[in-house]
């Protein structure tokens, strides 16, 4: 799924930097891809995708 339009960056792309780059907010994203520094209407969207990610991951991590 694309999140950003403007920059053709999907919800994979921003998963990923997440778990391989520890990202945690939109501004750690924003200096590793161009995401949200056009329009701007990926950002909060973004932020979702950060914060589910991690949430998962913590999830996964109380299990094991
Ligand atoms: S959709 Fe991301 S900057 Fe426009």
């Amino acid at each position: 799924m694309f999140v950003c339009m403007c920059y053709g960056i999907t919800d994979k792309q921003i998963k990923a930097a997440v778990q391989s780059e520890g990202v945690g907010n939109v501004r750690e994203l924003k200096q590793m891809m161009a995401l949200g520094s056009q329009c701007g209407k990926c950002v909060q969207m973004a932020q979702d995708i950060i914060d589910d990610t991690i949430m998962d991951e913590s999830l996964f991590k109380d299990v094991g």
